[in-house]
């Protein structure tokens, strides 16, 4: 076995795993493109229409030099084209005061491929690895408007805080959501 996944269980799709550099160009491509869809109408039009795939890539790039961060795709089996990722690791400074150590960072199935189970399957690849490091409980900050917050609930977390962010130069409501337990 891959011994970047040796937390592995046997819940996740066969076509989720551990993201490496060569997933970059996919990732910020999924990003991008869920963005666009998913925020239209919560976030600035200009906004969403100025984001380059380039200056996602760059910005992956160094996410993913951070070393107590984890990242996992999911692959189209037949392609191999990245089609979802997901990114958690220790949470960010102020969100601690929940009562959480950890965090999803970002969650992003592309359109098509939603409700085929990827992105469950994305969010117990990041709990496994979580766990494995011992942390106690996790949050994810989902924008207020965004249908996504049905599927938090679906899997089990709790509303726990609201605040407010900038995005696009326009000022937006979060919610987020808690698990207690990441294993
Ligand atoms: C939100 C998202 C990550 C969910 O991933 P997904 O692969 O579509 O969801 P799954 O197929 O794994 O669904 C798991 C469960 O949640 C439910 N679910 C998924 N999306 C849902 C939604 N929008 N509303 C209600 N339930 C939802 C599914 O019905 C399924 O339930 P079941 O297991 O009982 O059948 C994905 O739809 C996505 O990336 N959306 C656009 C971008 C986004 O909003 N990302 C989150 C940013 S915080």
């Amino acid at each position: 076995m891959d011994s970047r996944f040796a937390f592995e269980r046997p819940t996740l799709p066969p076509q989720v795993r551990p993201a490496d550099a060569d997933d970059i160009e996919g990732m910020a491509r999924v990003s991008v493109d869920t963005w666009r869809l998913t925020y239209a109408g919560i976030l600035p039009e200009s906004y969403l229409a100025r984001m380059r795939l380039a200056a996602h890539e760059a910005q992956r790039r160094r996410l993913m030099g951070v070393s107590d961060a984890a990242h996992f795709v999911a692959e189209e089996p037949l392609t191999g084209e990245t089609v979802g990722f997901a990114s958690a690791g220790p949470v960010r400074a102020g969100d601690d005061a929940l009562g959480v150590t950890s965090e999803i960072y970002e969650l992003y199935v592309q359109n098509g491929f939603q409700g085929r189970g990827l992105g469950r399957g994305l969010i117990a690849a990041a709990r496994a690895w979580l766990s494995a490091r011992g942390h106690r409980g996790m949050i994810i900050w989902v924008l207020a408007d965004n249908p996504a917050r049905a599927f938090y609930q679906r899997l089990g977390g709790v509303p726990a805080g609201q605040r407010a962010i900038r995005v696009g130069g326009a000022l937006v409501e979060e919610t987020a959501y808690v698990w207690r337990d990441v294993g």
